[in-house]
């Protein structure tokens, strides 16, 4: 649960990897390593020209690859639920 001012965000991990065949890289993209780290690590909360913020790098992977399946929530309100 991602707790944010525009509303909390529910993700579910789990199901993301195990039943819509994601691979860990989709998300966790790497620019040193293998290795899966939080996003948080990198990207804070005020961002530059270089390094997007957490919540631009959120939004382009979670709401650009729904838009691309054509499947999981893109609305606002459809993220922001809680
Ligand atoms: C749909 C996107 C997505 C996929 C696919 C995905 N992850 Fe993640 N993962 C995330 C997000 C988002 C977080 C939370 C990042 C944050 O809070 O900064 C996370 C967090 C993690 C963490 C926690 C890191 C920590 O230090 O607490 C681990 C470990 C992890 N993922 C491993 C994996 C592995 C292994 C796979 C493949 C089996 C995988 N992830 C697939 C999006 C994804
Ligand atoms: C080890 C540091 C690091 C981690 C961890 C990391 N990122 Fe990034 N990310 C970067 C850097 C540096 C850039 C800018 C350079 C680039 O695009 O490679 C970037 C760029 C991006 C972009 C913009 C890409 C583009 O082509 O415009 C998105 C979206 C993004 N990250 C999402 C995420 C998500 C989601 C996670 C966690 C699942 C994550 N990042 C974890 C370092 C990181
Ligand atoms: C690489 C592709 C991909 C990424 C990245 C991704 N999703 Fe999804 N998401 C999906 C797919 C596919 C579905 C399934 C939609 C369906 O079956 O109706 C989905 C469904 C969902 C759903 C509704 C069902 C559920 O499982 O809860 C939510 C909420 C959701 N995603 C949130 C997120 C969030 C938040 C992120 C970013 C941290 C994210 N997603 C990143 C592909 C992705
Ligand atoms: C696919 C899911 C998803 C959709 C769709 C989505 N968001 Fe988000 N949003 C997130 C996630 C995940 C975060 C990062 C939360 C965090 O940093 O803990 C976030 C962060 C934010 C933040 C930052 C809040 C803070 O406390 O810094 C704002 C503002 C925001 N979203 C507004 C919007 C608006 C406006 C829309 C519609 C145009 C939207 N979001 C659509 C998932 C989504």
């Amino acid at each position: 649960m991602f707790q944010n001012d525009a509303g909390k965000v529910l993700f579910t991990h789990q199901t993301h990897t195990e039943e819509y065949y994601l691979d860990c890289l989709d998300c966790h993209h790497n620019i040193y390593d293998d290795e899966t780290y939080n996003c948080s690590d990198c990207h804070e909360e005020t961002g530059d020209d270089y390094m997007p913020s957490r919540m631009d790098a959120f939004h382009e992977t979670c709401s650009g690859c729904h838009a691309d399946y054509g499947a999981g929530p893109v609305e606002c309100s459809a993220c922001h639920v809680l």
